[in-house]
């Protein structure tokens, strides 16, 4: 096995990462990045490269090591823009090609750590000249508010010519060792036949109707799990083990971590959502930081926008991508109940989701502290993460000298699920050496 990328091309980068960064007293986020040194990591667009693709002949002449848990990267080292060419081109594994889509990403990572927390800083070019911080809405078409804007892999979008408005992402899964294979495969041991936009679609119906998905977790599609979740060697999506074996493998940390920041959804309220892959993709216990703002029984929203507060209740088309004014509604800051008869004209649009800083609770609320701004084109993250969130019955909990895994991912442009660019699994050193050495402030 060849030697990680990262190692080659950072050997001055490491040497200073050595060398602790002084920082004043009572530390807190580093308040000059600069001395910080950067890894730059290359996202690439995975297409429908799912586990059980990886695992069949298909993947030439690999899928045999691929199942006895070789690492992606000592084959694949140094070939993101490669795959991600063929991929975007619709060559392999991308049944809906986007036109202009990138091959990669840069993602430049920075790192440091004090006692108590992870800090984090992401910086990305966006492909567009504007910021994904809109959503799907509802829209009022005179009659009735219905859903408008979908992710660019939706059919609406690529069959039937609808608008493609979703937010920007980034998102960070992390395990610390307990989970088989993540070292080597990371965020692939989660993509699955049958998972949205994936092949061999799971029916609404057989999810509805699946003891576990359907009965239990109230799900009505598949979303990432870990192989560990299913009783046969391929995975399936429907095979899934007992309630109390799955419970038993989550007690025993037998998930990942996985964390998002939202362009709409938390990057108003400064924060990033906090949730786990074993059985699905779930939120962490507690109330997440984002909501449906729908009035189930009325069939309309719960909340407008404040008229007081923002000088308007609802948006049309045209003002949903002005970021000169609020382009969510955050429950506490500036929302009010919905109003039926606030003279409601065609074209109005009030967003889908609401978030909320003081609503969100418990372990599903731990990154309180996330800051997205985006300038010149690039979004600029900085994530604070402590080391202990006190809940390890749904999180990583790391610790100084520990080292992690970690897959990185990106959605740019309007667009969810698998339209993501991502990373090979990289290891996070808190203060020990690492891929990515988080420096010790002091
Ligand atoms: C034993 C070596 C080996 C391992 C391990 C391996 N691959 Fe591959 N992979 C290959 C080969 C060979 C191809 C075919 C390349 C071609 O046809 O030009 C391939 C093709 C692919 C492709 C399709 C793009 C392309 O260039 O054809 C993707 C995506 C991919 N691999 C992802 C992965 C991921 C993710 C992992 C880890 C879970 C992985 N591979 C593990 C050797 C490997």
């Amino acid at each position: 096995m060849k030697p990680p990328i990262w190692k080659s091309t950072s050997i001055a980068a490491s040497l200073m990462l050595s060398m602790a960064v002084s920082m004043p007293a009572g530390a807190a986020a580093p308040s000059d990045w600069s001395v910080i040194s950067t890894e730059n990591v290359k996202l690439f667009y995975p297409g429908q490269s799912s586990f059980q693709w990886l695992r069949s002949p298909e993947h030439k002449r690999a899928h045999r090591k691929t199942l006895q848990g070789d690492s992606c990267v000592s084959c694949h080292e140094g070939e993101e823009e490669e795959i991600g060419q063929v991929i975007v081109s619709g060559e392999r594994l991308e049944p809906h090609p986007i036109e202009g889509k990138q091959a990669v990403i840069d993602l430049a990572v920075q790192a440091a750590h004090d006692s108590d927390n992870l800090y984090l800083r992401f910086q990305w070019k966006t492909r567009n000249p504007f910021p994904g911080t809109a959503h799907p809405h509802w829209r009022f078409d005179g009659k009735e508010w219905k859903a408008m804007g979908w992710p660019r892999l939706h059919k609406k979008v690529w069959d039937e010519g609808q608008p493609a408005i979703y937010e920007d992402r980034l998102s960070v899964m992390v395990d610390d060792g307990s989970v088989p294979m993540f070292a080597e495969q990371g965020c692939w041991l989660s993509c699955h036949d049958g998972m949205r936009d994936m092949p061999d679609l799971a029916e609404t119906a057989d999810v509805k109707a699946h003891p576990l998905l359907g009965k239990v977790l109230k799900k009505k599609d598949v979303r990432k799990y870990l192989p560990a979740s299913r009783s046969d060697d391929d995975a399936t999506w429907n095979m899934t083990k007992s309630v109390e074996e799955i419970a038993q493998i989550k007690a025993a940390g037998g998930f990942v971590g996985l964390m998002q920041w939202r362009g709409h959804r938390s990057r108003p309220i400064g924060m990033a959502d906090d949730g786990y892959v074993l059985q699905y993709r779930l939120t962490d216990a507690g109330k997440n930081v984002f909501s449906k703002n729908w009035d189930k029984a009325a069939k309309r929203p719960k909340y407008m926008f404040d008229e007081k507060k923002v000088g308007f209740k609802s948006r049309t088309m045209e003002q949903i991508r002005d970021t000169s004014q609020p382009s969510s509604i955050i429950s506490e800051e500036n929302a009010v109940a919905f109003d039926p008869n606030a003279g409601w004209k065609e074209g109005d649009m009030i967003p889908e989701y609401y978030t909320s800083r003081t609503g969100a609770k418990g372990s599903a609320a731990d990154n309180q502290e996330v800051k997205g701004t985006w300038k010149d084109g690039i979004w600029t993250v900085l994530w604070t993460r402590k080391l202990n969130t006190g809940h390890p019955e749904d999180d990583k909990i790391m610790k100084v000298g520990g080292v992690y895994t970690v897959g990185f991912a990106v959605h740019d442009d309007n667009i969810t699920t698998r339209g993501h660019h991502v990373s090979w699994p990289i290891t996070v050193g808190i203060g020990t050496e690492a891929e990515i050495q988080a420096v010790t402030l002091k």
